[in-house]
């Protein structure tokens, strides 16, 4: 049965001691050396309607936890739930109606031989009206309908970008989770796909948890931050004071990374 979730529902988000380690293997035979923990015993909260940004140097564990939330990935441990429901126990298929993906490299995540308007179409659960909703949605993020006759490699990255966001809402998620959402952009872009999601978040009143190395990134996207390192949690908080008094060396030396404004 797919998840129920009324207009009443409070959809906050508790992730629970969410641990998962990988076996590594090495050498002749690819014997078992041994374990990695990529997720260290997380707990973090998400009110609804926030943005919560993840943050940490490559190899901390952050997309392993995004892809244990949109159940690409089980965990060994802990629990997740997002307002009445225990995320964690609801299938892949019927979970892409809770939680949506945006990737690093939006062209990895469509199909290259599929025109632009075939792959939002079918992204969308209700079937109705579908060509009406494609435009208005592409309207939303910035892109002429003009576009769905297209294929992805006809656009930029950033309108790829886009047209990846928009084919995540057509789902009508209420967990929306980018990862690295604008790494691979230039600087401009990057500032205008950081403006979209901002709009985007407040009209269509989703939740967020942003993914980034970037602390920069993560401070014009997200209202709370969490900072990992080796896949455990060094500290989180309000943006605001995080960044005006961060408690841990760690987060310290990411905000000496960045560059003075
Ligand atoms: N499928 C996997 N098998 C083995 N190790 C993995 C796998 N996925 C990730 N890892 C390891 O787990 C750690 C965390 O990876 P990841 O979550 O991708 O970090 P981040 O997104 O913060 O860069 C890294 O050391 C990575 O090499
Ligand atoms: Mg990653």
């Amino acid at each position: 049965m797919p998840p129920v979730l009324t207009p009443e529902t409070t959809r906050d988000i508790h992730i629970q001691h969410l641990s998962k380690s990988f076996e590594i293997s090495s050498g002749l035979l690819f014997r078992v050396k041994g374990t990695l923990d990529a997720v260290k015993d997380v707990s973090v909260s998400v009110k609804e309607g926030d943005s919560l940004g993840i943050v940490g140097e490559s190899g901390s564990g952050k997309t392993t936890l995004a892809k244990i939330l949109a159940g690409f990935l089980q965990p060994d441990q802990g629990s997740v739930t997002f307002g009445p429901l225990d995320l964690l126990t609801i299938p892949r298929q019927d979970r892409a109606h809770v939680v949506q993906m945006v990737f690093q490299d939006p062209f990895s995540s469509l199909n290259p031989k599929l025109l632009l308007g075939t792959q939002l179409r079918e992204a969308f659960k209700d079937k109705e009206n579908v060509s009406d909703r494609a435009s208005g949605l592409m309207m939303d993020v910035g892109l002429s309908s003009d576009f769905l006759k297209r294929y992805p490699h006809q656009l930029s990255g950033g309108q790829r970008q886009r047209f990846a966001i928009a084919r995540a809402l057509a789902a009508s998620p209420k967990l929306l989770l980018a990862d690295e959402p604008v790494s691979s952009l230039d600087l401009s872009v990057q500032a205008q796909i950081i403006n979209l999601l901002n709009k985007l978040r407040r009209t269509k009143k989703f939740t967020q948890i942003v993914i980034s190395h970037d602390l920069a990134v993560i401070a014009n996207l997200c209202d709370h931050i969490l900072v990992m390192k080796k896949g455990g949690l060094v500290e989180q908080g309000p943006t605001q004071q995080l960044l005006r008094s961060p408690a841990d060396p760690y987060t310290q030396r990411l905000l000496n990374a960045l560059p003075i404004l």
